[in-house]
């Protein structure tokens, strides 16, 4: 296998813990690639020689994003319903059937096919790392099949059977569908379960049993909750000690409390509310209580339609008082924590060659640029795939 190094780095964010600073930021870097893995990371004037050179022109390099949050098996378009909602509208869980009736009517291939040019489009903004949820399904048939598609593109698959309760049942027979030969049928293509936690979609007792029945079957649980109303959703997920509990928006003070102690991971995702005109949720007030705070695109139909973690960053550091180096932090290292991924999200010896090359000399252009495409190279896996 060949190896590369990448030269001329002006910034080299590693987020190595070994190294200064929370990004464990490098100045006048390079890195080498050696097949799929980094091979060395140091300063540019020290690096060994390679079979292939970069040069990186003095820009900045990032590790790729980690988008630990979304939902991308579907079909349809909900474009009128985000209308009326920048009219007034208010959004609102029910949607998500809009969405389930075009995806069962869907073929494999149509899934297939959008599944891989929203892909695209992510890589191409720098996201290297991704997970995916069904949840458009909601049927035996259509929730594997969803997971399967989901397959062909990541490792990292979520069951999120429990999304809604579809029309023509009760939540009572659903539960029992979600907990029996659903989740029978999703085992083979997931590695997570989730449960959307929240007024119009399933209670707490209704979530502990999802979760209980996916942990029996040796899926590992994740949670959507307190996106819409207060609740008890992340002390759940606390109380299971769950990987990370997403969406945080309306949180009490033993919610907070609750987060800080068990090392759940929050994942915030801004999109949906810049989306939604709802309030954004307090990271600040989560970083400073001692949360990990991770940030994830949540790419769906429905309440945020973007696969731009750069927009994430963004909104993170303007709308939610995240500084620029904790907003990237979050999109990378701790998104892969959030993936319970120690191989993603930091640039150093051994870990995988998924790398942005950005047109910029430094990462806080990500924040300051906002709506700028300054990907101009992604390496994923030590392929370049762009650029
Ligand atoms: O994460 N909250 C639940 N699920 C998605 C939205 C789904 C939809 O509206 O289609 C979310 O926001
Ligand atoms: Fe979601």
């Amino acid at each position: 296998m060949s190896t590369t190094v990448i030269t001329n780095i002006g910034e080299l964010v590693t987020n190595d813990p070994a190294r200064d600073g929370l990004l464990g930021l490098l100045a006048d870097a390079a890195v080498v690639v050696d097949g799929t893995r980094i091979a060395w990371v140091g300063p540019a004037v020290n690096a060994p020689d390679a079979d292939v050179q970069v040069d990186a022109g003095g820009r900045a390099v990032i590790p790729g994003f980690v988008d630990s949050h979304s939902h991308l098996v579907f079909a349809g378009d909900r474009s009128a319903e985000f209308e009326a909602r920048m009219t007034g509208e208010p959004y609102t869980a029910g949607g998500i059937r809009t969405t389930v009736a075009r995806t069962r009517a869907a073929s494999d291939e149509q899934l297939t096919s959008h599944v891989g040019r929203l892909v695209a489009e992510m890589r191409a903004q720098g996201t290297t790392t991704l997970e995916i949820k069904s949840g458009y399904g909601l049927s035996v048939h259509d929730e594997a099949r969803s997971l399967a598609v989901a397959r062909q593109f990541t490792e990292e698959t979520t069951f999120l059977g429990a999304h809604v309760v579809p029309a023509d049942t009760t939540p009572e027979a659903y539960v029992d569908l979600v907990t029996g030969p659903m989740l029978a049928a999703a085992v083979p293509h997931a590695r997570w379960i989730d449960v959307f936690c929240e007024d119009g979609a399933f209670d707490v007792d209704q979530a502990r049993t999802i979760l209980a029945a996916g942990a029996d079957r040796g899926l590992r649980g994740r949670l959507h909750a307190n996106q819409l109303t207060y609740g008890g959703g992340v002390r759940l997920a606390c109380e299971l000690g769950l990987a990370a509990v997403d969406h945080c928006t309306f949180l009490s003070e033993d919610d907070v409390a609750a987060l800080a102690s068990s090392g759940t991971i929050a994942t915030l995702l801004p999109g949906v509310e810049f989306s939604t005109r709802q309030p954004y949720p307090d990271a600040r007030g989560l970083l400073d209580a001692g949360v990990r705070v991770a940030l994830a695109s949540d790419c769906n139909p429905g309440s945020c339609f973007t696969s731009s973690m750069a927009l994430c960053v963004a909104l993170a550091v303007r709308e939610m008082r995240m500084s620029p180096a904790e907003a990237l932090h979050a999109a990378t290292a701790t998104g892969a924590a959030a993936l319970d991924r120690d191989d993603v999200g930091v640039l150093a010896p051994g870990k995988a060659a998924d790398l942005v090359l950005l047109d910029a000399p430094s990462y806080v252009h990500l924040a300051y640029r906002p709506g700028v495409p300054l990907v101009a190279g992604v390496w994923q896996a030590g392929r370049p795939t762009l650029g």
